[in-house]
């Protein structure tokens, strides 16, 4: 049993992907099922942290968490996000974040006409990870990357633009890896620029993993 190594701390997790309404009954989604994010959020709970669980619309039990803040759309997860962040030391983002939005939602269902196919018309979602890493302050950043190709570099991009302490890089294109699956295998890219490839291993066994690890760059810095 691990001991309660996280007493004292609250971690802020963000799960699941978010929906951008298109009509009353369409949306734009991912394929996150929310397993990863959650598993962080169990496992740093039961090793004594309080935990602030923003979740996108997922299919899994809640788990045992102090607070569970449920959200549908990316505008309502960076404000759920905001409004909670002061209260963090940790904040683990593995959540999938719709880039794009419709710029107009329809009111009433959109009904096949004899024109034209219609144009949906997108407009940006503000990058929640980008304005957390803007914020002053000693708290944590972790943040993950869905990559298809070229995972260092495109990770690497993003941890450094987002000013994070770790990112985790996963290619959902390989078997075992990624969305809706039990295991991930990652890349953990650190800001001194190492990197390393963790074996294949249970959404569980990687959340404590990656609390390990904020805990190590946590010891680290305050020893200066
Ligand atoms: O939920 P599962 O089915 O278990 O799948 C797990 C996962 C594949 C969703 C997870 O491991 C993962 O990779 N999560 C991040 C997915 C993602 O959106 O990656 P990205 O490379 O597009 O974004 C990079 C980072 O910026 C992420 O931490 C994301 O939360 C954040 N982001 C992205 C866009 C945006 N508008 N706001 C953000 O905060």
């Amino acid at each position: 049993l691990r001991p309660a190594d996280l007493a004292g701390e609250t971690v802020l997790v963000t799960a699941g992907p978010t929906r951008e309404e298109i009509d009353p009954v369409r949306y734009i989604s991912n394929y996150s099922s929310g397993k990863m994010g959650y598993a962080i959020a169990a496992a740093a709970a039961r090793r004594g942290a309080r935990v602030l669980l923003v979740s996108g619309p997922t299919c899994l039990p809640r788990p045992a968490v102090a607070e569970f803040i449920p959200v549908t759309s990316a505008v309502e997860m960076r404000d759920a996000v905001m409004n909670r962040v002061g209260e963090a030391g940790m904040v683990f983002k593995a959540a999938a974040v719709a880039d794009y939005r419709p710029i107009r939602r329809a009111e009433r269902k959109i009904k096949k006409g004899a024109g034209e196919a219609p144009l949906l018309e997108l407009e940006r979602n503000p990058d929640i990870l980008a304005e957390l890493g803007e914020l002053n302050g000693s708290r944590l950043l972790i943040g993950f990357a869905a990559e298809t190709d070229q995972l260092v570099a495109h990770a690497a991009a993003k941890l450094k633009a987002k000013n994070l302490d770790l990112i985790v890089a996963n290619d959902v294109t390989r078997e075992g890896a990624g969305f809706d699956v039990e295991t991930n295998i990652v890349r953990l890219l650190y800001r001194d620029g190492r990197n390393l490839e963790l074996p294949q291993m249970s959404k569980t066994a990687l959340a404590d993993r990656l609390l390990d690890e904020a805990l190590e760059i946590k010891r680290q810095r305050s020893e200066g």
